[in-house]
């Protein structure tokens, strides 16, 4: 089977690991791909071609014999990628556009959940400043309150407003300044919920469907949690918050109706589904979902999987979901991200990257790159993500060891990576 993975970073870095470790699998193609998938070799090859560049992937794929094409990222999904591939009768795995609107649309998923009783923050819709600035101006809104823009803002479309001040500023970013243009054009202010965040992934052919192991990710810049938001700076799996007891609610509370749901409304929702939660003594309610896998915690969710990971998709694309084994190992992952100086602000690229070469050789290791590009033959920083080193172990502490152990051998000129991954499950 030839195989074509969508994306560039350390999560599709990780699915072009899982897809050639496939028995079934000759060939991967990863478009664009990074310097971490260009000097894999074996199966595994770069195409230069964007992750947006849709009719060139169909292209691709007719060219190229390709039995199966997985979406990483998820703007090729809003633009219909699915859509496109299955009216040319080609295999893909990912939501049609329609059902990619759990991701898409804050609006949508929120309107979404409250019709099918789904829980989640209370909330209120505004399509202009006007009428959020007299939401804010009311004198019983408390705070913390969350403003999101609807749209894909790449992880950044979320302001935590801690007074009415920070929640005026946030509108007028959005409404006036218009600093994410159109993807701000209706926002949600929603209720600030307490808790403990985990990241379930779900795979489904849009009724049957299997769980990957709960993970955890870091979102913040600062150890402890502190500073800007990020893309994610880490990871860890399984997530023991999400004990058996929770796992089995999040199933019945959201992953069902969510999935019932979106077969009643005529979009039936296929491919990974990302839910976001918030646990609060147990009790969990949806923060967001995705229409794809996490990153970074498809960085420890994948190298958990002891199942053949391509037999899964393909049974997931030919609704035969319940007939392939999925199982995980009885073991423990993190991943650690080295980001560029800077991130999640200004930084630079280019930077000269130095990994021994012993360390390519250590089992139960894995160096997924992210923002990273071969340049003459030499490995320079491409993003602000650079790295996400996953380490497996017998137990969590195991795995963190084994990670930062790593982590401290590869060096580029501004690196910078939190010193407290995982430390939450222990
Ligand atoms: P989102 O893009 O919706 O996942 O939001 C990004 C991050 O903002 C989440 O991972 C949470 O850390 C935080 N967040 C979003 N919504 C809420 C909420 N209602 N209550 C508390 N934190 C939130
Ligand atoms: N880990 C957060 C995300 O992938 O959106």
């Amino acid at each position: 089977m030839n195989v074509l993975i969508i994306g560039s970073g350390a999560r599709e870095h990780a699915l072009c690991w899982a897809a050639a470790r496939s028995e079934k699998v000759t060939a991967v193609f990863v478009a664009p791909g990074n310097g971490g998938t260009a000097l894999m070799g074996g199966k595994v090859r770069n195409v230069p071609l964007k992750a947006t560049a849709l009719e060139d992937l169909l292209q691709f794929t007719e060219d190229n014999g390709i039995d199966l094409t997985v979406v990483g990222s998820e703007q090729p999904l809003e633009l219909g990628i699915v859509d496109l591939f299955r009216r040319a009768g080609k295999k893909i795995v990912g939501p049609t556009q329609a059902a990619a609107r759990l991701e898409s649309s804050k609006v949508f998923s929120k309107e979404f959940m409250k019709r099918h009783g789904i829980p989640t923050a209370g909330y209120h819709v505004f399509r202009d400043a006007h009428a959020a600035n007299m939401y804010i101006n009311q004198a019983y809104t408390s705070y913390p309150q969350v403003i999101k823009a609807s749209g894909l803002c790449a992880g950044k479309g979320v302001f935590i407003a801690l007074n009415k001040d920070e929640a005026l500023t946030a509108i007028k970013n959005l409404f006036e300044d218009r600093i994410f243009g159109e993807a701000g054009d209706e926002v949600v202010i929603e209720e600030f919920l307490q808790g403990q965040e985990a990241s379930v992934f779900v795979l489904t052919d849009g009724i049957r469907y299997r769980l990957f192991l709960p993970a955890q990710d870091h979102k913040r810049i600062g150890d402890g949690d502190t500073g800007k938001n990020t893309g994610g700076m880490g990871a860890y799996a399984p997530a023991t918050l999400v004990t058996p007891e929770v796992m089995r609610k999040v199933e019945e509370l959201v992953i069902k109706p969510t999935l019932t749901g979106m077969a009643e409304e005529g979009s039936p929702y296929t491919g990974f589904l990302y839910v976001g939660l918030m646990i609060d003594r147990g009790e969990p309610s949806v923060v967001e979902y995705n229409a794809r896998l996490g990153d970074p915690e498809t960085q420890v969710v994948l190298p958990l999987l002891k199942s053949d990971f391509i037999a899964a998709l393909q049974a997931s694309v030919d609704g035969t979901l319940d007939e392939v084994p999925f199982e995980m190992h009885q073991k423990s992952a993190a991943t650690v991200v080295i980001a560029s100086g800077g991130y999640p602000d200004h930084y630079e690229t280019g930077k000269l990257v130095t990994i021994p070469d012993e360390l390519a050789a250590q089992k139960d290791c894995l160096i997924f790159h992210a923002g990273t590009a071969c340049d003459g033959g030499q490995l320079v920083t491409a993003g602000g993500r650079v790295f996400s080193v996953t380490a497996l172990g017998e137990t969590l502490r195991e795995s963190i060891d084994g990670a930062y152990r790593v982590v401290q051998q590869i060096s580029f000129e501004g690196a910078y990576y939190r010193k407290d991954i995982g430390t939450k499950g222990l």
